[in-house]
């Protein structure tokens, strides 16, 4: 099935101690986002892939569209203040004819195209669904560093990107956030907060998000692995 793809690129460098957009810093040979792209491009699912960035990174993020020469239309949006605004910003971007879509963080740069396969393959059967993966850790809730109780384990999942969701309902569930002012870190929580449901699609270990200078380190060693 073919699908359209959203990817929010437009978020700062602060937590990786950069001044600038982190996903313009050089992971082994190239910038982090054009790793994305490409598994992106790779990916058969996929048709249309729009990127969402904030305009003082135009101009790099055309050189990167330039050196990737996409046989898959790639068109630039502008992204907002926060990962939900540039969404929205992308929703109306999408092209008129666009049914469903991917929304998948620039940042998860290690995503393989196989993961966007699956996705795009369970975007048929469900209308909103998320890539994630069991957490191996035991969480605690705290309030004021004092633990106040433990979630039983087999019921938590580590939510990942690709998210999918039918571009209806998405733009309705957007909608409704901006009337009602809510303010969510992914898109599937839009989905929960009206009351669709979000189906799980196993997500992949290595699919991290890179936040912070380890990552950065970790993602080149996977990548090394990956490359051998
Ligand atoms: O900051 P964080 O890594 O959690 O952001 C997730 C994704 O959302 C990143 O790919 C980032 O570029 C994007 N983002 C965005 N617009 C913002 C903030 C973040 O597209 N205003």
């Amino acid at each position: 099935m073919n699908c359209e793809l959203l990817i929010p690129a437009a978020g700062s460098g602060r937590r990786m101690g950069s001044d600038r957009n982190k996903l313009l810093l050089p992971l082994l040979d190239k910038p982090i986002l054009q790793w994305t792209i490409e598994a992106a491009i790779a990916s058969s699912s996929i048709s249309w892939i729009g990127v969402i960035g904030q305009p003082c990174d135009f101009a790099d993020f055309k050189q990167i569209f330039v050196r990737l020469e996409s046989p898959k239309p790639i068109t630039l949006i502008q992204g907002g203040e926060t990962r939900q605004e540039s969404v929205s910003n992308g929703l109306k971007a999408l092209p008129q004819t666009s049914k469903s879509v991917l929304i998948h963080d620039g940042a998860r740069c290690l995503a393989t195209p196989n993961l966007f396969d699956r996705c795009a393959e369970a975007l048929q059967t469900y209308s909103g669904l998320i890539a994630a993966i069991t957490v191996k850790d035991t969480i605690k809730i705290v309030h004021n560093r004092i633990v106040e109780s433990t979630p039983d384990r087999h019921q938590l999942w580590a939510a990942q990107t690709p998210q999918g969701f039918s571009v209806k309902e998405l733009k309705q569930a957007h909608l409704q956030a901006q009337e009602l002012n809510w303010s969510v870190t992914d898109d599937a929580a839009l989905f929960e907060k009206i009351g669709l449901p979000v189906q799980i699609v196993m997500g992949e270990e290595t699919n991290l998000k890179i936040t912070t200078p380890q990552d950065l380190a970790i993602a080149e060693f996977i990548l090394r692995q990956r490359l051998q």
